[in-house]
């Protein structure tokens, strides 16, 4: 459903994404993983027609992001890292409004509908100012299922929630997951392995690793990998650091050095230079550096945000944004 090839975005001299390449699939959900700042809206943005890319190829459904960009809307449920919202609308006005930008036809019949989805019937009535934020996204899903879209792009859909909203919020996207082709980005580690059934680590523009949430378990540890050079025949060499408890993967480099990973998190580099010694090989180099994923993934938040106290519980759920804030709704085709 969703083809990236080469895709770059340039902002003046700087590279937001650089050369990404993946596609997503029917029924699947693909997580989007990566620190602040790593190209995730960019590329969102990109796949929704919103912006063109520096270079490379994008479609959705077979259509062009730029060349078919309508096409795509019409496949494209999209929510955007801050969803534009009338504050001093009511829920039901706001999504019918939504379905009329999108010339959905049906339009009170698709809005019960998704009202239903995101399970906000009971608060159709409600003015958006004065929804929680949970409640809030809610609407923000429902204004991106309003055209019941085949494929939904969602920017950090759980970001600025209460840990009881985000379970809400990610139950519904694995619900809604299950007939769609989504992509969701996300800068939470624990979110990525909990909803996705793939999951891409992007990291300054690029795509540092693909796999499934349990690979990325074991790949999380931050692993080490040493080289070794030795003079002469490498093959017993590598017999001899396979039999080192603790080592993972050894293979022989293009230029004749031996890696392997380390993923304890001992040093074990004595052991190998003393077993190679023992045997008599003439050691040139041995070598430890960290794997990339380690220092991306220290950026990557690991916990969950805290649960609010009954109090900030209660003025989160009454709050009123201040007047102007989030006023303009982006019109279509705009
Ligand atoms: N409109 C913009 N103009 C200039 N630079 C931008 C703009 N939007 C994002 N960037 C830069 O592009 C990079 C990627 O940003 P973004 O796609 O927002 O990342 P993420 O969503 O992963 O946090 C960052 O370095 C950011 O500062
Ligand atoms: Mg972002």
């Amino acid at each position: 459903m969703i083809n990236v090839s080469g895709l770059t975005k340039y902002y003046g001299v700087n590279c937001a994404v650089d050369n990404l390449t993946f596609n997503a699939k029917k029924g699947e959900i693909l997580g989007f993983l990566g620190p602040n700042g790593a190209g995730k809206t960019t590329t969102m943005r990109i796949l929704t027609g919103y912006m063109p890319p520096t270079s490379g190829k994008a479609s959705v459904g077979g259509f062009d992001v730029i060349d078919q960009s309508l096409e795509v809307r019409k496949l494209v449920g999209y929510l955007p890292e801050t969803v534009p919202l009338y504050q001093d609308m009511r829920v039901f006005d706001y999504l019918k409004f939504m379905a009329e930008l999108r010339h959905v036809s049906d339009v009170e019949e698709k809005v019960d509908i998704v009202l239903e989805q995101v399970g906000m019937v009971e608060r159709s009535e409600s003015f958006i100012s004065k929804l929680s934020k949970g409640m809030r996204q809610r609407v923000g899903l429902a204004q991106a299922l309003i055209h019941q879209p085949e494929v939904l792009i969602l920017d950090e859909p759980t970001i600025g929630l209460d840990p009881a909203q985000i379970i809400e919020v990610r139950k519904l996207i694995q619900e809604i997951g299950k007939e769609k082709t989504v992509l969701l980005s996300t800068h939470i580690l624990s979110e990525a392995q909990q909803v996705c059934d793939r999951v891409m680590i992007i990291n300054k523009g690029h795509i540092v690793a693909e796999d499934t949430p349990e690979h990325l378990q074991t790949r999380m540890v931050g692993s080490r990998r040493v080289t070794v050079r030795i003079a002469g025949e490498t093959t017993p060499a590598i017999a001899i650091i396979n039999k080192i408890p603790g080592i993972l993967s050894v293979k022989l480099t293009d230029n004749d050095a031996i890696q392997f990973e380390n993923p304890t998190d001992k040093d074990l580099r004595p052991l190998v230079a003393k077993a190679l010694i023992k045997a008599r090989f003439d050691l040139l180099e041995l070598s430890s550096e960290s794997v990339n994923l380690e220092d991306i993934f220290l950026q990557l938040t690991r916990e969950e945000p805290q649960a609010l106290s009954p109090s900030e519980v209660k003025d989160e759920f009454l709050a009123e944004e201040p007047a102007g804030i989030n006023k303009k709704i982006k019109k279509e085709g705009k």
